[in-house]
């Protein structure tokens, strides 16, 4: 694999991390117009009253984001946004029990005006050391990437993450079968939260990477070069044991360091008097993670247990974005819930969360979530005639919601209205049990 050599003597006003480019199409609203966003008139319906509070959102989430800008609790106080807005498919979308979920329909601009407009609100919503992840699929993927560096600073830029979606399909259309989606990482700022995520070793992938047994300890080590490309005029120019680095090199630390690490005996010596550096297998903490994700594919089979609301992502990769960018405490915010896996995930994991969605089933899911968890569910689990018993306990362990909750609901005719009878019976859910636990 090539290294590029860094400039580190070109011109310091040219930077390689600006970007004078944008994406223009008709109806790109001004940044002054879109922070003038109308607010959502909120309706507080149910308290589970514990503390921490956590909130769900029955709206527009445009409006409703704007209206959170308002709260100096919220706004530039929130550590990490995910979401997974809609990937501009032309569909609509169903739970597996056919009840309508959502529209999936914009396409175009439209759609990319639709996301510009809750990014730049967004953005507003994240602490200078948050983060934020836009899941999406090749349909809009690279479009919103552009837009993303014009929201965000292409500085601010941190991974293209390439996530398996789904095990292989038999195609019969004449193209490579699509098992991937992505997910654009970026922060506000440089100085972000983050928690290096490690994939633990298998013995096969350990022994492969540390094949060297070090004498007299029996440590496992690997070894690689002390040196790395470009020329430095300094210390790390100059000869090291009478050697200077190979051509267009330099050493990776000073001569004095060099001398400290052979000393430890950490400086491989090969029988030519090449020096390598050796890294120990038991200083490694894993496999940090890269920017293809294999293991999280979408629930597949019947015994993966989910909610059955549509395009319901893996609450696994949730978990290793809320574990690498957040810390307990922090709060999270996913401003299309869905299902509200990112609610879920970060309740279990002690963040505090706000989710926001406007279809009512989103929000009948949630709560059904966090009152039961999820459950195995398809065509060979409930149908076929075959009855299923529950057993019924009064403390329910499924149950996922431990902490405080306000469950809000924008006063807007545009939303489906939900019956006191289904608040009420959401109410007494929500709270059953909240005593106990
Ligand atoms: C792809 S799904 C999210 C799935 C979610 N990540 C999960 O794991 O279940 C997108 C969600 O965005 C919601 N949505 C779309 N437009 C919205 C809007 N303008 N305001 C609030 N929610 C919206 C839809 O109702 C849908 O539930």
């Amino acid at each position: 694999m090539a290294t590029g050599i860094p400039n580190i003597n070109g011109d310091k006003n040219k930077k390689h991390n600006s970007n004078n480019f944008c994406l223009q199409y008709d109806g790109k609203a001004s940044i002054e117009e879109i922070l003038r966003t109308q607010q959502a008139q909120l309706r507080c319906v149910i308290s589970v009253d514990k503390q921490p509070r956590n909130r769900l959102i029955f709206g527009e989430n445009l409006r409703v984001i704007s209206s959170l800008l308002n709260e100096n609790t919220v706004a530039g106080k929130v550590k990490l946004i995910y979401i997974d807005p809609p990937y501009a498919t032309g569909s609509s979308f169903e739970s597996r029990k056919r009840n309508h979920a959502y529209h999936d329909l914009m396409e175009g601009a439209e759609y990319l005006e639709f996301l510009r407009q809750r990014l730049i609100l967004l953005r507003e919503l994240l602490s200078e050391e948050g983060s934020i992840y836009i899941h999406l699929d090749e349909n809009m993927a690279f479009p919103v990437k552009i837009i993303m560096d014009e929201v965000f600073g292409y500085k601010n830029f941190r991974n293209w993450i390439t996530r398996k979606k789904c095990n292989p399909k038999n195609y019969t259309r004449k193209r490579y079968g699509n098992v991937t989606d992505y997910i654009l990482f970026y922060t506000k700022a440089d100085n972000y939260v983050w928690n290096q995520p490690f994939e633990l070793w298998t013995d096969a992938t350990a022994k492969k990477e540390y094949q060297y047994v070090e004498e007299g300890t029996g440590r496992l080590y690997k070894k690689v070069p002390i040196h790395a490309p470009g020329v430095r005029k300094g210390a790390t120019g100059q000869p090291w044991r009478g050697m200077l680095p190979p051509n267009g090199k330099h050493w990776q630390y000073t001569p004095e360091t060099l001398d400290k690490m052979d000393a430890r005996g950490e400086i491989y010596w090969s029988p030519t008097g090449n020096p390598r550096r050796k890294i120990y297998f038991d200083k490694s903490q894993g496999i940090s993670v890269q920017d293809i994700w294999l293991d999280f594919k979408d629930a597949h089979n019947q015994n993966i247990k989910i909610t059955g609301y549509p395009t319901e992502k893996n609450p696994d990769m949730i978990k290793r974005i809320i574990l690498a960018s957040s810390n307990k405490g922090d709060l999270v915010l996913d401003a299309f819930a869905g299902s509200g896996t990112t609610a879920a995930v970060a309740e279990e994991l002690g963040r505090q969360w706000i989710a926001i969605d406007n279809s009512a089933l989103a929000i009948a899911t949630i709560i059904q979530r966090l009152v039961k968890g999820t459950e195995a569910m398809g065509d060979f689990v409930n149908g076929n005639g075959s009855t299923k018993y529950e057993q019924k306990c009064l403390i329910d362990i499924d149950r996922i919601l431990r902490t405080g909750l306000d469950l809000y609901i924008e006063e807007t005719s545009e939303l489906e209205l939900i019956p006191d009878s289904v608040i009420a019976d959401w109410d007494s859910k929500l709270n059953f049990q909240a005593s106990f636990l």
